[in-house]
């Protein structure tokens, strides 16, 4: 090997200063104005999503049955010990507020790229999730107003259909047209500089939990017990019901818990990281845990498990019920709940785009500002229309295992980072240090092992049947990612070529973290 070469392969490894991340967040200081409340709150804003609205549904009927529940506790743990990291890492890095400038600086330059092609996952696929979760609680909503939109207007042009062990998938010649539009609306905001406050936040909190929590009060009197029974449904081969089920259902749900880790990214904001990160981690998931469990059991209570795999199973347990005006205000709350996630999620990977573009690793197109909005517009406009591609044309059920197979795998890179870096930096000051040594992050480690193994099974197992969507997605998304790194990354990395950051695009962090509660990376703009 050349000594060329030889350079190139460790630049593979190049890391980033903490030193200089650190200065960064000095010199561009956040007002710590975030107690534990607001972080619980935080935390919710961003949990709270098409998660419980829809995917419950179909874990319940494809995967767990009742036993559902179950899974939420699984992925609770799935969630607790990364999230415990994901904060270390965050208070060591305050500035750096994606797990992709963590490994920048711990792993270095090939890590950072794996990660920020798994936000894409975490986020952007994430938003077309939502979008198609969105479009189904819009269809059901106008159909209470006796207005009907053609299916072949909101079905994805990939539809999934249950077979016997689980599901395939088909083509279904029609498109999610209203679920494209929905992410289209939202971007457009987007460039326009339009991002939740902390105000507009507590608000939405509000409407997502009081809908839950409605539909929880409600529906108790709606329950036939005999829906219960068996609590876990014996294994019908694959991964359909019993103890299989429970887990591969645990690796569907654990999108519900996707964007808890914002509480983390806050810890340059909060007044007191030691005390008050850990609690808003803990105090979220658990609060979202307790009332997923609660609207579980009424959904499987009221509507017999097997016929929930449909795009609004709330929607359709609240028509059960039987209500007209309940029905409508709890699927207008889950409209306008879904809707922000749309926002929150979409706003974090044109971020997290943003901070690759500004260290070379992605074109600058996606790190420039509109003059007078001060957005990175172009990108967010391209990741908008790629986003809502991915809602018009995948079902829900293949976006939401992206993102939970792309989650999971960020949270193993997160924890895998705390141990590398407690080796290597011991110096470093860590205003939050995850408890119980070095057994919170093996713990994290193994649950993500546990939410990835299910859903790699069932891409091999789908494969082996016959049906290679998912694989050819996977692994096409995967080269893509391998692509652009060797031929673009790889020699535009600023850091690879001895430069500082491009700065040309407004000085960096603080504000817009500030704004859309942490979600997004250190360098986003004033
Ligand atoms: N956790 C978020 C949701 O369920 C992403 O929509």
């Amino acid at each position: 090997m050349s000594a060329d070469a030889a350079k190139r392969g460790n630049r593979l490894f190049l890391k980033k200063s903490i030193e200089q991340v650190q200065h960064e967040s000095e010199t561009h200081k956040l007002k710590r104005t975030l107690g534990a409340w607001n972080l619980v709150l935080l935390g919710i804003g961003c949990i709270i999503g098409a998660g419980i609205y829809v995917m419950t549904g179909n874990a319940a009927a494809n995967y767990a049955g009742p036993a559902v529940m179950l899974s939420f506790v699984v992925a609770f743990f799935a969630c607790i010990f990364a999230g415990l990291c994901y904060a270390e890492l965050a208070s060591t890095m305050p500035v750096a507020g994606s797990a992709y400038t963590y490994s920048y600086t711990t792993l270095g330059e090939l890590f950072a790229w794996v990660m920020g092609w798994l936000l894409v996952l975490e986020y952007g696929v994430a938003a077309s999730t939502v979008a198609a979760g969105w479009s189904g609680n819009v269809v059901s909503l106008l159909h209470n107003f006796g207005m009907e939109i053609p299916p072949m207007l909101t079905t994805s042009f990939i539809q999934a259909v249950p077979i016997d062990g689980g599901m395939t998938f088909i083509q279904s010649g029609g498109a999610n047209i209203l679920g494209a539009l929905g992410i289209l609306a939202v971007t457009g905001l987007l460039v326009l500089g339009v991002s939740e406050s902390a105000t507009v936040n507590n608000i939405i909190v509000a409407i997502k939990v009081g809908v839950l929590l409605a539909f929880i009060v409600m529906g108790i009197g709606f329950i036939n017990f005999e829906n219960w029974t068996p609590f876990i449904p014996d294994n019908e081969g694959g991964f359909k019901y019993g103890l299989p089920g429970i887990f591969r259902a645990a690796s569907v749900i654990f999108f519900a818990y996707v964007g808890f880790e914002a509480v983390s990214t806050a810890a340059a904001e909060a007044k007191n990281p030691k005390r008050d990160i850990p609690i808003g981690i803990l105090g979220s998931l658990l609060v979202c845990t307790i009332i997923y469990m609660a609207v579980a059991a009424v959904l499987t209570g009221v509507v017999p498990f097997r016929e929930l795999g449909v795009s609004a199973p709330i929607a359709l347990a609240v028509d059960r019920m039987g209500v007209g005006w309940f029905s409508i205000l709890i699927k207008v709350g889950a409209v306008a709940g879904l809707t922000s996630v749309m926002l929150i999620l979409t706003y974090g990977q044109s971020r997290v785009f943003y901070a690759m573009a500004k260290d070379g690793l992605l074109p600058r197109v996606f790190s420039t500002l509109h003059e007078k909005f001060r957005t990175p517009w172009i990108g967010t406009i391209i990741l908008g229309i790629a986003i809502a591609i991915g809602a018009a044309m995948l079902p829900i059920e293949i976006l939401g295992d992206l993102v939970s197979l792309g989650t999971a795998t960020a949270f193993l890179i997160v924890c895998i980072s705390v141990m590398h870096l407690r080796r290597a930096r011991p110096d470093l000051e860590r205003p939050f240090t995850a408890p119980f040594g070095i057994i919170t992050p093996v713990l994290g480690i193994f649950f993500a092992l546990v939410m990835i193994a299910p859903l790699m099974l069932d891409i091999y197992d789908k494969a082996q049947k016959g049906d290679l969507i998912p694989a050819t997605l996977l692994g096409g998304y995967l080269s893509l990612g391998g692509l652009i790194y060797i031929f673009y990354g790889f020699w535009n990395s600023r850091l690879g070529k001895g430069l500082p950051q491009h700065d040309d695009d407004g000085p960096g962090p603080g504000a817009m973290q500030a704004q859309v509660h942490g979600i997004g990376d250190s360098n986003a703009p004033d």
